[in-house]
């Protein structure tokens, strides 16, 4: 009964978001590009607040930092080219991207570029990485000998993050990267390029940020909030600097570089879709012919302005849930972010209009417009080390809201497992957005379009990776987390992310016309992510679910003792066991079992009692927190969720035994490196286990 204390203030609630409004407020903010850091962005941050505090919450306000961004040179364009014997440049790459129709006037669109790349010219030969991941350049240097030490190398974008492939590209000695986007990862079968489909044309390309964060926030102030005071370090010590220049460039611009490679066939898997032979190098069949890089984006510090709004909590206003999503842009920002924005933006004004109503929740809720997160989540950063102390003792959740859409087909959900049925609850409570499915719940949709096969039948969800604003809230701070898009098919369309991704035709045209004309996808998004920060702040017990974490942590404790075992010499040699961490969760099972029975017991008059259990909830999630961090990655110090070392974008779990067993077949030293393993686990097993002695019994 507790679950559905108010089931019309929350239905009306829902009903409440609106596909006409949200397709409004998609209109309203990207009819300009808002890069973090211009003077666009800062009127869209005024509008925003204003609108909130219309809209009735109790309060909104600018909250900024002075933080290190990257832009081009505006007099001095980066282009990569080729030189042939005299130094001439005989091919260069494109400047900009074509702009869309209906756009010509529009000013101020940053040409595509790798923010916090370093400057120069390198010249060299050229060297074909595929993807440029861990396994690519593993592939080169030991089967192929090839050696990249003083080459350029070309990847093609997709399967991970950009940060990753630029930080393996050093880690192989490279002096510069060119990225590109191949049809075979940025084009669906059968679709026409932006505009009469939504694949990505040949002149278009995708820009971001080539940092290697790991959680720092502002490269110059690690671990403390960007403000006036703040102590800077050098550029030279900044966090996660590429050391070496980075460019992005379309697949027009690509064929060019890739018809005249010479050097090895590809490996099997390593084609892309362009008619060409993806031949290894190093270096163009013609000898004389070099790829020279000109990069001249400059590093600055400026200042950025995130949106606080608040409605206070009735009975425990000391109780946040915050819904956060970022508002700044590469260009107009269709998808990223501005699909999520208005989503969060149509939040906030159901809620005003549910207060007007005589509702307010009984814990205080936050809403967030982030500013430069496409510079490394830098907003949404900042304010968690800016409020550290008061959010781990008062934050119960934290619910992302970056782009709603990715994809037609169905729902996607990544999340923290306490958060599971919730989740499932929120989707019985919403229709499908789909034609032909009125009388379906979104539940059924995606039950029937993504169900969970391996262990259970219910639609997938996910873990959380990073790549969003929600990381400094889970992964430094152990807040409860989690976020909702729609998605495409993953059996189906292979391609990577979507395929106009941060480039200049990720326009509001592509979501009216393509990926929701009737915005009810963005409307059964919306209301997913405002039913879970309704319940979250509403429910007189916190609706989260410890038996599913228990569930969770039995699964990804078999699975890394799988990877172990994949050498049963060297644990016997070294006498690696698993039981200590077997046993930590056999107890966490034990104890999240024993206080959801309590939990039915309770007697939900007594309000301290009730605050009792609520609290156990609250900071279950930050027992997991080891204030030591991972090996080498301070700021990521969630013991059972880390985002993968070789892929920011995935979730690895158990992270510190999963790195500590990553290619130890070819540690220099096995004994210490078997040691660390050892150590690794002895950590994920005395945190389990004390996560789970925060459930028992308080006395
Ligand atoms: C941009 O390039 C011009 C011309 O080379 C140079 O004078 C100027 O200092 C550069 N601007 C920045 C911000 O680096
Ligand atoms: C490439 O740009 C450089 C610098 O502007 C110019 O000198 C050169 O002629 C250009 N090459 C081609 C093929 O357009
Ligand atoms: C790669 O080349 C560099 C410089 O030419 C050399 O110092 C390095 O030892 C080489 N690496 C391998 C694995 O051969
Ligand atoms: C592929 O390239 C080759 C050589 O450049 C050309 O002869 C052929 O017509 C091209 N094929 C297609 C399908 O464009
Ligand atoms: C999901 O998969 C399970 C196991 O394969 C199956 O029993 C169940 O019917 C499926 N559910 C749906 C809705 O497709
Ligand atoms: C699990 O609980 C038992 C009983 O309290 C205890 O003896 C054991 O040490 C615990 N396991 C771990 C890994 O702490
Ligand atoms: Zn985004």
């Amino acid at each position: 009964p507790q679950h559905h204390e108010k089931p019309d203030y929350l239905q009306n609630f829902l009903k409440e978001i609106h596909a006409d409004n949200i397709k409004q407020h998609l209109r309203k903010f990207t009819r300009l590009p808002h890069l973090a850091g211009t003077q666009q962005n800062l009127r869209l941050a005024k509008q925003i607040r204003d609108e909130w505090l219309a809209y009735g919450l109790d309060s909104a306000e600018l909250v900024w930092y002075d933080v290190l961004l990257s832009y081009p040179n505006g007099s001095r364009p980066n282009y990569i080219s080729i030189v042939d014997q005299h130094g001439d440049e005989v091919f260069n790459s494109s400047l900009s991207e074509p702009v869309p129709e209906g756009y010509e006037h529009v000013t101020d669109i940053v040409p595509p570029y790798s923010a916090f790349s370093s400057q120069g010219q390198p010249e060299g030969d050229l060297v074909y990485v595929n993807y440029g991941r861990t396994e690519d350049f593993f592939k080169l240097e030991r089967e192929m000998g090839i050696n990249c030490t003083g080459k350029i190398v070309i990847a093609r974008y997709g399967k991970i993050f950009r940060g990753n492939k630029v930080k393996n590209a050093m880690l192989a000695g490279a002096k510069g990267i060119v990225m590109y986007s191949d049809p075979a990862d940025y084009c669906a079968e059968g679709v026409e390029p932006y505009p009469a489909g939504w694949n990505l044309p040949g002149g278009g390309a995708q820009r971001g940020n080539v940092l290697n964060l790991n959680g720092a926030g502002d490269p110059l102030t690690p671990g403390y909030p960007a403000k006036e005071y703040t102590y800077r370090s050098s550029l030279e010590e900044g966090v996660g600097l590429p050391k070496i220049p980075v460019h992005p460039i379309g697949y027009h611009d690509a064929l060019h570089l890739l018809k005249n490679m010479g050097g090895a066939s590809p490996p099997a898997g390593w084609t892309g879709a362009l008619n060409v032979s993806y031949r290894i190098g190093p270096g163009f069949t013609n000898d004389f012919h070099k790829v020279r890089m000109n990069i001249h984006t400059y590093n600055e510090v400026t200042r950025i302005y995130n949106v606080i709004g608040k409605i206070r909590g009735a009975q425990e206003p000391d109780r946040y849930i915050i819904l956060g999503g970022h508002r700044d842009a590469w260009v107009f920002g269709g998808i990223d972010p501005v699909s999520g924005a208005a989503v969060v933006h149509e939040t906030a004004r159901a809620a005003g209009k549910q207060m007007q109503k005589g509702w307010r929740p009984r814990r205080t809720v936050i809403f967030a417009s982030w500013d430069a997160e496409e510079f490394g989540l830098l907003g949404s950063t900042e304010w968690a080390e800016d409020n550290a102390k008061m959010l781990q003792e008062r934050a119960v959740a934290y619910i992302n809201a970056d782009s709603a859409i990715e994809g037609m087909y169905t729902l996607r959900v990544d999340c923290t497992p306490s958060l599971h049925t919730v989740v499932y609850d929120i989707t019985k409570q919403v229709m499908s957005p789909e034609k032909g499915e009125e009388r379906m719940t979104l539940y059924e949709s995606w039950h029937k379009r993504d169900n969970w096969t391996n262990d259970r039948d219910a639609p997938r969800i996910s873990k959380l990776g990073s790549g969003s604003d929600f990381e400094a809230y889970f992964i430094r701070l152990g807040i409860t987390s989690g976020r909702a898009r729609y998605t495409k098919n993953r059996k189906t369309e292979l391609y990577s992310s979507y395929p106009v991704y941060h480039s200049v035709y990720e326009t509001f045209e592509l979501v009216e016309r393509f990926y929701d004309p009737s915005f009810r996808r963005l409307e059964a998004v919306g209301r997913v992510r405002a039913g879970l920060v309704f319940r979250l702040a509403d429910d007189l017990i916190i609706p989260l679910d410890c038996n599913e974490y228990a569930q969770s942590l039995a699964q990804y404790s078999h699975t890394i003792e799988q990877l172990a075992m994949k050498h049963p010499q060297e644990m016997q040699m070294y006498s690696v066991k698993f039981d200590a961490l077997f046993s930590a969760v056999q107890n966490f099972t034990d104890a999240a079992a024993g206080f959801h029975h309590r939990l039915k017991a309770l007697d939900t008059t007594d309000a301290l009692a009730v605050r009792m259990v609520n609290d156990q909830l609250m900071y279950l999630e930050r027992a997991f927190i080891d204030p030591l961090g991972l090996p080498g990655r301070p700021f990521y110090r969630h013991v059972i969720f880390a985002p993968s070392s070789h892929n920011k974008y995935a979730g690895e779990s158990f992270p510190g035994v999963y790195d500590a067993l990553f290619d130890i077949e070819n540690a220099v030293d096995p004994h210490s490196a078997w040691d660390e393993v050892k150590r690794q686990i002895s950590i994920a097993a005395f945190t389990v286990n004390s996560a789970a002695n925060t459930l028992h019994p308080v006395a």
